[in-house]
């Protein structure tokens, strides 16, 4: 941690300059003069040069090594194939420097758990971005939620129906168990169910299905869970990469309204719906009433990471909050693949769906090799 003049002023570091490393640059751009973006870091150091050309970046490094021995930083902000995510992390920890792990933060429960250990070890804490719990809309959902105003959540569901062609699967890291760790379920619907989990809290015992329906991956294509919450409530959650007409929607009813979100890739508050049980007018007037303007997204969640380290609070999403949805991941491969119910706390130390999310081997993958075709 930096001793800056001004304690206000963090800096921050980008680790992986491509697709998703514009998004942390434009959000740290944004909120200059609340922190620096003072460097950047990628194995391909003309892809790293361009970028710090084109963000104003004084230095980049070809290894996160350089970057920690010779800046002094608050923030790294992790933006590679997600099989390096957690090797990166613990480098940070262990020099004392907050990580941002893009989604998914690791491959498997058992690398959640090492990060934990090395968080304990050190001191230090792994942040995680889970861009759409910070819109306005999510903000005021919870708000409402523990106020009481909703009653109960009695029925939800989270569709993820996105469409993703041969062209996106040629790059080398993607549609495979070993660096990207999984298909939707891991890559896309993440982003959805997180949200869905985070409204709805601990869930308690997943149902699945999984297929690979038609892209040329060793992962899903598809997969779909019915999920029982320990409040009682029940969801269904779909994740696809083969729908063309594409959508992000999540609907919650509870006793007094049905609340709604459809997007695609980050909302604003005309995304979202509200319609009460009945003629109760005081559920739509509660919703607009104090209700913020945020738009879910990178800028989002960055800004209110600096507001928590300068309130001296925890800032969001913390490594616990980021293992449930974690868990639910590894339980929806599970139930897909052994055709068992799961219930949360089973996948531990010794089960094959604890250190990898393929755990005992996706039915497609046993049929190509028994020689039948998938
Ligand atoms: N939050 C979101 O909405 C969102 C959207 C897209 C992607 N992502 C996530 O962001 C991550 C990156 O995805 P992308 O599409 O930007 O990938 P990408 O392939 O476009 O970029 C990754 C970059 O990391 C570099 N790199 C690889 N290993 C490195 C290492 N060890 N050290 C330094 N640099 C390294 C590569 O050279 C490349 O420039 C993935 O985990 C992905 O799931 C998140």
């Amino acid at each position: 941690m930096t001793d800056n003049i001004n304690p206000a002023i963090r800096r921050a570091a980008i680790v992986g300059t491509g697709g998703i490393a514009t998004a942390h640059a434009a959000a740290l751009t944004e909120l200059a003069g609340r922190v620096e973006l003072a460097a950047a870091v990628d194995i391909d150091p003309a892809r790293a040069a361009a970028f710090a050309e084109k963000w104003s970046i004084g230095r980049t490094y070809p290894d996160i090594d350089g970057l920690l021995e010779n800046e002094d930083l608050d923030l790294v902000h992790i933006c590679t194939p997600p099989g390096s995510h957690v090797p990166l992390a613990i480098a940070c920890l262990r020099a004392g420097v907050t990580p941002l792990i893009e989604k998914p933060p690791a491959l498997s429960l058992a690398e959640m758990d090492e990060l934990a250990a090395v968080e304990r070890e050190t001191g230090a804490s792994v942040l995680t971005v889970f861009q759409h719990r910070f819109g306005s809309g999510a903000i005021q959902l919870r708000n409402l939620l523990e106020k009481g105003v909703l009653g109960r959540p009695l029925v939800a569901s989270a569709d993820t129906l996105w469409y993703r062609d041969a062209e996106y699967f040629s790059v080398p890291w993607r549609g495979n168990w070993e660096i990207e760790g999984g298909g939707p379920t891991m890559g896309h619907g993440i982003h959805q169910f997180d949200l869905l989990l985070s409204i709805l809290g601990e869930w308690d015992e997943v149902t699945a299905v999984a297929g690979r329906q038609s892209r040329p991956t060793d992962t899903e294509d598809v997969s779909a869970a019915l999920v029982r919450f320990a409040n009682g409530a029940i969801a269904t959650v779909v994740n696809s990469v083969v729908s063309p007409r594409e959508t992000s929607h999540l609907r919650f009813d509870f006793e007094r309204a049905t609340v709604e979100l459809d997007h695609l890739y980050g909302y604003t508050n005309s995304n979202w719906t509200v319609t009460a049980a009945g003629t109760d007018a005081t559920i739509t007037k509660a919703w607009a009433e104090g209700i913020g303007n945020n738009t879910s997204g990178h800028t989002s969640q960055v800004a209110a990471i600096l507001d928590a380290l300068d309130a001296g609070t925890t800032p969001a999403v913390p490594l616990s909050a980021a293992r449930s949805t974690m868990e639910f991941i590894a339980a929806v491969y599970a139930s897909s693949f052994t055709g068992r119910r799961i219930k949360r706390g089973e996948i531990g130390p010794g089960d094959p769906f604890y250190t990898s999310m393929v755990g005992s081997g996706a039915p497609w993958a046993t049929a190509e090799k028994a020689g039948v075709p998938a």
